[in-house]
């Protein structure tokens, strides 16, 4: 077996070609309103891409934690995982392809061992945007892959992200791995599912604007992505995710806690659920975003893998009253802390929301399952109707997508559209809204957006100024239409009070403060007592904003140059939104 520690060897690699490795974000992307969790590793880099100077310099590498939920379903397999580490190395209108490719050839066939022979790659075909990328193609030669190996495609394969989202995009040339024991073929057949893609390099020249053109970006720039528990499972040659190195313990313990084998088919895809999903629940509540199992948006994700994976644990005759997932969840966390220190600084947290997400669930759990076989006993058109999927989520607890997965095993359906509708009769339409979110891509930050971006710190400022220090930032989402903003506070403010916070929002605005960028040790800020809510979030130099003496804050932009750009400040709703967090929902208007 292959002993590479491939997350290290990948950073200390970069850094020794001049690359500042900055620590990863959040995994809740910041002021992001069209996406619940980080994607992928560029992401939170959007504004560096466009043409924002980054403090730490033009070459960057890290480990980024993701999150994506359109595999949540496929979770059981040996390959899907929904949390997933992406190592990713960029160049801010530094080195472009030659660097790039180079590198990562270098550090593959050198540096992982993999054979040369194991190795396939797809470059950009042209279209009447760009043409074909013959560079990369006759550097891929240059370093001894063969021509056999080396495939043209269209913009369906080798652009990033596609050719419909706004934003940073670019060709991209794939690095692709035989994962088989048969011999490799000689030409590389891309239809051939045993040739794994294992790195994408993305040569990021455009940006697609909102009116459909690609205009050139002010820098040529690098974004690769490399998936961690996949590049793993090959080095240690391994052809099911689930038996590397990443989850030798969790199933170990699984298999302990439940006196169950891996090994026996009946177990194996419950196992590879609790495993894939503890880490995800650990990393999503371990955030210092604080998010907590609720009925919407991250909330709705976090408790909808506690609840699957308290299902497959009873599943393996797991006894759910016992510490089980308190376990489960300490073992992730002493194996990700080196990297994401916030799980150290959260585990308290972490653990007191899955277990209090276990006892709520528990209490209906072992009911709605009677009631689901009940039910299902006999059953007319092998469906399930809207009214007792509804039944079952409302007075059960269980998110739809459970009943879907448990009618799945009966070979039966569940009618989807009927049990939408009566929970938008119920006025939930929060979860649709998270759904269209999922689908939504990377972040365009337009006019409107970066008003309500500066608006946040107005607020966070007047709030704190209102209602005393203890309020900080908890959380925010932006659109063009509206803002939210969550803080720590632990009482319904008073009408008196939300009027002085909204007179004081339009107070600084009518001030026509400037908007000031500054840049400074880290340190310094945090003693000049600059507000900042994801610390880690940061390397050493960062930028701050200062609007006139109001506002203090580390962010990364964009905002507008004066506050009185701004318009009129309107509070629309103040509520609840976790233990001792409040929202504030904004508009403003001209
Ligand atoms: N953005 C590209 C990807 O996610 C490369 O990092 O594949």
């Amino acid at each position: 077996m292959n002993k590479i520690d491939l997350k290290q060897t990948y950073l200390d690699f970069f850094k020794e070609r001049g690359h500042k490795i900055i620590p990863s974000a959040p995994i809740i992307p910041e002021n992001d309103p069209t996406c619940l969790f980080n994607t992928a590793g560029m992401q939170p880099l959007v504004p560096y891409l466009k043409g924002q100077v980054h403090p730490e310099g033009k070459r960057l590498a890290d480990v980024q934690k993701c999150f994506r939920t359109n595999d949540l379903e496929e979770v059981g397999d040996k390959t899907h995982h929904t949390f997933f580490e992406m190592l990713g190395n960029w160049s801010l209108g530094d080195y472009f392809k030659k660097e790039s490719i180079t590198w990562s050839f270098e550090l593959l066939t050198k540096y992982l061992n993999i054979p040369i022979e194991k190795l396939a790659v797809t470059v950009f075909k042209g279209n009447n945007i760009v043409p074909a990328d013959t560079e990369s193609a006759d550097i891929w030669k240059s370093l001894g892959i063969n021509e056999n190996r080396i495939a043209f495609l269209g913009e369906e394969d080798n652009w990033w992200p596609n050719m419909e989202l706004t934003g940073p995009c670019g060709p991209d040339t794939e690095i692709f791995y035989w994962r088989s024991n048969a011999p490799v073929p000689e030409k590389f057949d891309t239809k051939n599912d045993d040739w794994v893609e294992i790195w994408n390099n993305v040569f990021m020249q455009y940006n697609h604007e909102p009116d459909g053109t690609f205009s050139p970006l002010k820098n040529k720039n690098v974004d690769t992505g490399l998936g961690v528990e996949r590049v793993t499972a090959i080095l240690e040659g391994n052809t099911d995710n689930y038996q590397s190195s990443i989850w030798k313990d969790v199933i170990k313990k699984i298999e302990e806690l439940s006196g169950l084998s891996y090994n026996d088919e009946l177990y194996t895809a419950s196992m590879r659920i609790i495993a894939d999903h503890i880490r995800a629940i650990v990393m999503i509540s371990g955030d210092n975003s604080g998010v907590k199992p609720s009925n919407k948006d991250q909330g709705y994700i976090l408790r909808r893998l506690i609840r699957r994976m308290i299902r497959h644990a009873k599943k393996l005759n797991i006894n759910i009253e016992s510490n089980w997932e308190e376990e489960l969840a300490s073992i992730i966390i002493n194996q990700y802390k080196i990297y994401y220190k916030e799980l150290e600084e959260n585990k308290a947290t972490i653990l007191e929301v899955i277990s209090n997400e276990k006892v709520k669930f528990n209490k209906t759990l072992e009911k709605g399952l009677k009631e689901f076989e009940k039910v299902t006993k006999d059953i007319q058109n092998n469906q399930i109707d809207k009214d007792t999927a509804f039944r079952l989520y409302d007075t059960f607890g269980f998110p739809i997508e459970l009943t879907e997965e448990l009618a799945k095993e009966l070979n039966l359906k569940v009618d989807v559209e009927g049990f939408k509708q009566k929970f938008e009769e119920h006025q939930e339409k929060s979860r649709a809204g998270a759904e269209q979110k999922f689908k939504g891509g990377l972040a365009s930050t337009g006019e409107m957006e970066t008003k309500y971006h500066t608006a946040t710190h107005l607020l966070n400022a007047a709030l704190k100024k209102v209602l005393g220090p203890h309020v900080h930032q908890k959380g925010s989402n932006i659109t063009a239409e509206r803002m939210r903003f969550d803080f720590s506070h632990n009482e319904k403010l008073t009408e008196e009070e939300k009027q002085k916070v909204e007179d004081l929002v339009n107070e600084y605005i009518k001030m026509g403060i400037p908007v000031e960028k500054l840049e400074m040790k880290k340190e310094d800020a945090i003693n000049m007592g600059a507000e900042a809510m994801f610390l880690e979030k940061y390397g050493d130099i960062v930028t701050v904003y200062k609007i006139g003496d109001v506002s203090l804050e580390l962010c990364g932009g964009p905002h507008v140059q004066n506050t009185s750009e701004l318009g009129t400040f309107k509070i629309k709703k103040e509520e609840a939104s976790s233990a001792g967090v409040r929202r504030i929902k904004a508009i403003l208007e001209n």
